[in-house]
């Protein structure tokens, strides 16, 4: 765990959680990274120092999820967007306020596939006077759960050619097993007999989305991306990559130990596996409870009874979102394609988002007189101050069901996807920064927000061999007002020079 101030050294190391070894990209040596633990209205200095040694891929750039990065989409740390790479040999301090922001977020690389490697972690933002505190009071809040995909080759080699990844196995709290590997420790989480506890689930995924269990128990979830909801009682959450959920526990059955499960829509290994040899798997431990694996259920497994609906969330204000008090002046539908041949890449709109030779920031910094002038051109869209954004997203078929996420901001979900006889919500959506566009022909995902945050800001499929791909879209939000509401310090354009000098051009 570490503060709000500090060093995250990036490396590379060889870990093996599942028994495999191989070469990572990590923070501080470990995975996931640390856990950056704030509370609410902190400012953040994160100096990220990159000493990677893997020659084919050894620069960085860090995104820090979730956070709206008023004033300093600088430090936003897309690639391509937001700043040059940092090379190795070289350190960039990304300095931003959480804001009035609260809750559970993530960190990860936004460089190639670099996270699918490793380089990713949680944050928490604690706030004293959360509402829950009082109404739930829960006992403790400390635990976070990561999900994350695991590989045992390196993310450059993986979902080539139009072809799909698939993960060897599933890491929780950076521990996991594959099928037929050896029996590695699972991690464990203790809990007290008739204590209340808040959970934090992030999904680090790469790729797939999970399904998430706790035999014995219910889940009440209380939080999405960072926004507080109404609660829901749940048996089963489904997590995309990139989002997070808080949930209170209720520690009321016996005192026993039992599977905590996350089970991928890709790479699932068979089922006996899976329920005999702990795969996708960690324990929830009761304190008194013998030091044990929990015993092998019988299959089938029970279908979740409750499983968490995304129409079913609300905010837990009452007040109505200003994105839904009015029609859009911008309403659009982004439409998913993909390009035939033996390199297939993502569209949106006819256009594959690609890697500009400059990042959009300095290419505004360098005197980008209008929206028209940047590139790369046809995955631009200009944003004027004020508008109310509405954005049409149908499913794409191939690689469904994709993950958006938006830089930024969090968004309403006006329409999830399947849910084909759910109406609009413009009353109490629920507000979130990653919303799956779904998996079935005709689903349909509508999300609205305001635009209030000048900068430019990505839109794009969280599987990260997507947006490798082509699969995202750049917003140059309130264009004419970037460059004068955030300031960049010497040091971003320094990194510029310092990451030209390690790529010159030939
Ligand atoms: Cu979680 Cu564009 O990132």
């Amino acid at each position: 765990v570490v503060g709000q101030n500090a060093d995250l050294v990036v490396s590379n190391v060889v870990l093996a959680p599942d028994g495999v070894p191989r070469l990572a990209a990590v923070a501080n040596g470990v995975h996931p990274g640390p856990l950056i633990k704030a509370s609410k209205g902190d400012r953040f200095n994160l100096n990220v120092i990159n000493k990677l040694t893997d020659k084919h891929t050894n620069d960085t750039s860090i995104h820090w999820h979730g956070f709206f990065q008023r004033g300093t989409t600088w430090a936003d740390g897309a690639e391509g967007v937001s700043q040059c790479p940092i090379p190795t040999g070289s350190s960039f301090r990304y300095k931003f306020t959480g804001g009035d922001q609260t809750g559970t977020y993530w960190y990860h690389s936004h460089i190639g596939t670099q996270y699918c490697d490793g380089l990713r972690g949680p944050m928490v933002i604690y706030d004293k006077n959360d509402p829950y505190k009082k109404d739930y009071d829960f006992d403790d809040e400390n635990t976070v759960i990561t999900l994350a995909d695991w590989y045992h080759v390196p993310s450059r080699n993986l979902a080539l050619n139009g072809t799909a990844a698939e993960a060897n196995s599933t890491l929780i709290n950076g521990l996991g097993r594959y099928p037929e590997g050896p029996k590695t420790p699972l991690a464990v989480f203790n809990v007290q007999k008739d204590k209340r506890y808040r959970f934090r689930l992030v999904s680090l995924s790469c790729d797939p989305h999970f399904e998430f269990t706790i035999d014995g128990h219910d889940l009440t979830v209380i939080e999405a991306d960072g926004q507080l909801v109404k609660p829901v009682v749940v048996d089963q959450i489904t997590i995309f990559a990139g989002q997070r959920y808080s949930f209170i526990l209720h520690a009321n059955q016996t005192k026993a130990n039992y599977w905590i499960r996350a089970r991928p829509n890709v790479g699932f290994g068979d089922l006996e596996n899976i329920v005999t040899g702990g795969i996708n798997s960690a324990i929830l431990r009761y304190v008194g409870a013998p030091e044990v694996e929990p015993p092998v259920p019988q299959l089938p497994l029970p279908l979740p009874k409750l499983p968490l609906l995304e129409p079913d969330l609300h905010p837990l204000s009452d007040e109505i979102a200003e994105e839904l008090t009015r029609e859009p002046d911008f309403a659009r539908t982004l439409q998913i394609g993909r390009t035939n041949g033996s390199n297939p890449v993502f569209t949106i709109n006819g256009t594959a988002w690609t890697v500009p030779p400059m990042p959009i920031m300095l290419q505004i910094l360098s005197g980008a007189k209008n929206v028209s002038e940047l590139m790369p051109k046809g995955s631009i869209y200009e944003l004027k101050r004020g508008w109310v954004v509405e954005l049409t997203v149908p499913n794409f078929v191939i690689g469904a069901p994709h993950p958006f996420h938006l830089h930024g901001h969090a968004f309403s979900v006006v329409k999830s996807a399947s849910q084909p006889g759910e109406p609009r919500n413009l009353i109490n959506p629920v507000r979130r920064d990653v919303v799956s566009t779904g998996s079935n022909t005709g689903d349909t995902t509508v999300i609205r927000f305001v635009a209030d945050n000048p900068g430019p800001w990505i839109f794009h499929c969280h599987i990260e061999f997507h947006l490798r791909d082509g699969l995202a879209i750049v917003f140059a939000e309130i264009f004419d007002e970037i460059k004068a509401a955030n300031p960049v310090p010497q040091s971003w354009r320094d990194i510029c020079k310092a990451y030209e000098a390690a790529h010159p051009k030939a």
